[in-house]
């Protein structure tokens, strides 16, 4: 395993002031506080990504409050190799802070081949869990979630499994990604008969991707868990990359695992202008106002983006700027996205 790794940088020291300007909510009823951005790890910290890029933006993040890193086992490529990165960089950077981050991990999707690489078994989730320790070098991660929903396992199987690690200590808090909010409900109340609570739902959601709205926000504010929203830049849709034409360095071009120039279409970019045009009148970058427009929303405890360089997670982070909307601005936002 060979990651780039060609710049020694000076020994790190977190910087004193890192939680002077960060916000902070409250992870539903919880005793945790999230920072209101997250960072993911799921693109530019595999194998083939610069490895002193990727330490210097996790050194960044640390540096300006952000305390919670998100993974998954098949996070890469790799699958496997966003965790062995991360496990390398926490060894060079972050172990005196240990007790300072907030580390997820996740199991559901595929991972090894055969019955018991995939899904919602509990063979499969506590190995996984195993895997993920060992790659990143850690003796608990302080989240684990079931990564979807196996409709072919029973939910008291998969949720029962959360709430042995969490009592195993190998997890201190049991979370569930992309769970419909039927199965959120149920899943919170399983968890509540064993004595476990449900900590956080990890929901994709964007000015694009409306779904948590109808629903699962009320199950997550009625049950008291709190939520953390990925790809809420859709990827990078919503920038202003992509407005005059597609850069070399964009996901769409480097990595169209998830994102092809197809589907970023023309009326899509459409509305990306006109919300882009919005931004630019609120002093804000389009990053910011759609990062700003989830949190809103109290139920949304934290926005989860990803980066490829230090320079976005900067951009990122200003949107806690300017958190307030207008009514006018809110109704403008709605006809921009129901055109
Ligand atoms: N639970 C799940 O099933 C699931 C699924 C997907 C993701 N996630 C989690 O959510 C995290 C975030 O997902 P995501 O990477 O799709 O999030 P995202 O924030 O919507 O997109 C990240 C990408 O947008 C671009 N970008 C970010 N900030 C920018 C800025 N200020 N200006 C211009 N471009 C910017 C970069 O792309 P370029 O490469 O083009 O620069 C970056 O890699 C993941 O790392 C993972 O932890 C969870």
């Amino acid at each position: 395993m060979q990651i780039n790794d060609t710049t020694a940088l000076p020994p790190y020291v977190a910087s004193t002031d890192r939680y002077d300007t960060m916000k902070y909510r409250r992870c539903g009823k919880s005793g945790i506080l999230l920072p209101m951005i997250s960072l993911g790890l799921w693109h530019n910290f595999g194998h083939d990504d610069n490895f002193t890029k990727a330490r210097e933006i996790l050194r960044t993040a640390f540096d300006k409050g952000i305390t919670h890193f998100d993974l998954a086992n098949n996070y890469g490529p790799p699958y496997g190799a966003a965790e062995e990165t991360f496990g390398r960089i926490f060894e060079k950077d972050f172990r005196p802070y240990r007790d300072e981050l907030i580390i997820s991990s996740k199991a559901g999707w595929d991972m090894w081949p055969g019955p018991y690489g995939n899904l919602g078994s509990r063979k499969y989730l506590v190995a996984s869990l195993d895997q993920s320790l060992q790659r990143m070098g850690i003796d608990y991660v302080d989240i684990f979630y079931s990564h979807r929903r196996d409709p072919d396992t029973p939910l008291e199987e998969t949720i029962g499994t959360l709430h042995d690690l969490v009592r195993q200590g190998k997890a201190l808090y049991a979370g569930i990604s992309q769970y419909s909010a039927e199965d959120t409900a149920k899943a919170a109340e399983i968890l509540q008969d064993l004595g476990t609570k449900l900590f956080i739902h990890q929901p994709r959601y964007s000015m694009f991707d409306r779904w948590v709205e109808d629903g699962l926000l009320d199950v997550l504010g009625n049950k008291g868990v709190g939520s953390i929203a990925f790809s809420p830049l859709e990827q990078g849709v919503l920038t202003s990359k992509y407005l005059k034409g597609f850069p070399e360095d964009s996901r769409a071009v480097k990595d169209a695992r998830y994102l092809t120039k197809d589907q970023i279409t023309g009326d899509l970019l459409d509305k990306v202008r006109a919300l882009n045009n919005m931004a630019e009148n609120r002093g804000q970058s389009l990053a910011q106002m759609a990062i700003a427009w989830l949190l809103k929303d109290e139920r949304i405890t934290t926005v989860l983006v990803g980066v490829s360089r230090v320079s976005q997670l900067v951009d990122n982070i200003g949107s806690l700027d300017n958190l307030e909307f207008s009514e006018t601005e809110l109704k403008d936002i709605e006809s921009i996205l129901n055109k």
